[in-house]
């Protein structure tokens, strides 16, 4: 009896090869990368004493896992505290810790729409909103990259029960979302408006309180936020924030919360301590957002194609999917880690490189980085990136 039934991934895998876009495991040390332009750790903090030793005491006193869902075994008061720790930071009434960013995505996405309604949902959008959207049942609408009036249009035309989603700093481009016009869009359509702060948090707003604070929307009784931990609070996992009736329903609705083993104790201590350093140290949010600018700055002004950011990520082109994993992996060896978006990660099919812009990074290791990209540049016969 022949039995191969993995037999097309082969031919896929094949298909993958001869556009340049098979992905491979790097190896990685347990040291800090030489110089790091390529983690999403933009305030510095995932090494930070403090920061460790929070974590390895909350796994120490709570255990090195949750144990199993927060309503079956029981909900920790670190959990609790970190709860109402990141309400408090980021002006929220109650906020809700989950496995993941792309976890708390998928439990707003899935509890606060169903069959019936519809969600708008902007092209650029993470893959954890796609998804969140696809599992909800829900109608969805997928409209232009940062169009307020396309929104509007959408939800006007649907007329019932409505929710729009963004990300608040889009992670290819680095962009921001015209928060402050969507909210007006969805107060006028009676819609809620759900923001995915993950590239905000941290960076945006004073001190870093994200996006949503930075636009006068934290804390709306329309207006539900997700986080993740991982990036500018350097741990792992991800929050719900929203009015306090909103948390409830989603502790009784959201299957990501309910049949997931809560978050673990060493994420949620580390995220604590993060949040600790941020409230000491605002000026971190700044500077990473400066250290954005010069390298946009700098970057551009020898020629390079890039987006000004909004935030801590900074996109540059490349001509090709190929030519970006070459410039990539040249810049690894030229000591300066940087990272690589290709299809299908990025919604358009233009290929980039991608460099987190950190609060910690001094000048002259700005000045190294932006020196390593441009001498490691596809040149002007491979494509019209320069
Ligand atoms: C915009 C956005 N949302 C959600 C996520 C998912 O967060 P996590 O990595 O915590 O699952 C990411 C992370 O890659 C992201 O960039």
């Amino acid at each position: 009896m022949s039995f191969a039934p993995f037999d097309w991934i082969d031919a896929e895998a094949r298909n993958r090869a001869a556009a340049g876009l098979v992905r491979t495991l790097r190896p990685r040390g347990a040291g800090p990368e030489p110089l790091d332009l390529a983690s999403n750790d933009y305030l510095g903090l995932t090494r930070h004493p403090e920061v460790t030793a929070a974590a390895g005491a909350a796994a120490h006193r709570w255990g090195a896992g949750a144990t199993g869902s927060r309503l079956v075994t029981g909900s920790t008061a670190l959990h609790a505290e970190l709860e109402r720790e990141l309400a408090a930071f980021c002006g929220f009434e109650a906020a809700l810790v989950l496995s993941s960013g792309y976890a708390a995505n998928l439990a707003a996405l899935t509890a606060l729409t169903g069959r019936g309604s519809l969600i708008v949902s902007d092209a650029g959008n993470h893959a954890s909103i796609v998804d969140g959207c696809r599992l909800s049942r829900a109608g969805t609408a997928v409209v232009p990259h940062a169009d307020a009036d396309a929104f509007e249009k959408a939800l006007r035309e649907h007329g019932g029960r409505a929710l729009a989603v963004t990300d608040s700093v889009f992670s290819v481009d680095g962009d921001a979302a015209p928060l402050t016009a969507l909210a007006e869009v969805c107060r006028a359509a009676n819609a809620a408006l759900l923001v995915d702060d993950a590239h905000g948090l941290g960076v945006l707003g004073e001190g870093g309180r994200g996006a949503l604070a930075a636009a006068g929307l934290a804390g709306h009784g329309g207006v539900v936020a997700t986080l993740t931990l991982s990036k500018s609070l350097g741990s792992q996992g991800g929050a719900v924030l929203g009015p306090a009736r909103v948390i409830d329903h989603l502790v009784n609705t959201a299957r990501t919360f309910i049949f997931d083993t809560g978050l673990a104790p060493a994420a949620a201590g580390g995220a604590l301590g993060a949040l600790g350093i941020l409230r000491r140290e605002p000026e971190r949010a700044a500077r990473a957002r400066e250290v954005a600018t010069a390298l946009f700055t700098r970057l551009t002004a020898a020629g390079l194609s890039a987006v000004r950011p909004d935030a801590a990520v900074v996109s540059v082109r490349a001509p090709s999917a190929d030519a970006a994993v070459r410039w990539a992996a040249d810049c690894r060896a030229a000591g300066t880690a940087v990272g690589c978006f290709r299809p299908p990660s990025v919604p358009d099919g233009v290929s980039r490189l991608r460099l987190t812009a950190r609060a910690d990074l001094t000048e002259e290791q700005i000045t190294t980085a932006v020196a390593t990209v441009l001498a490691t540049a596809p040149r002007q016969a491979d494509a019209p990136v320069r």
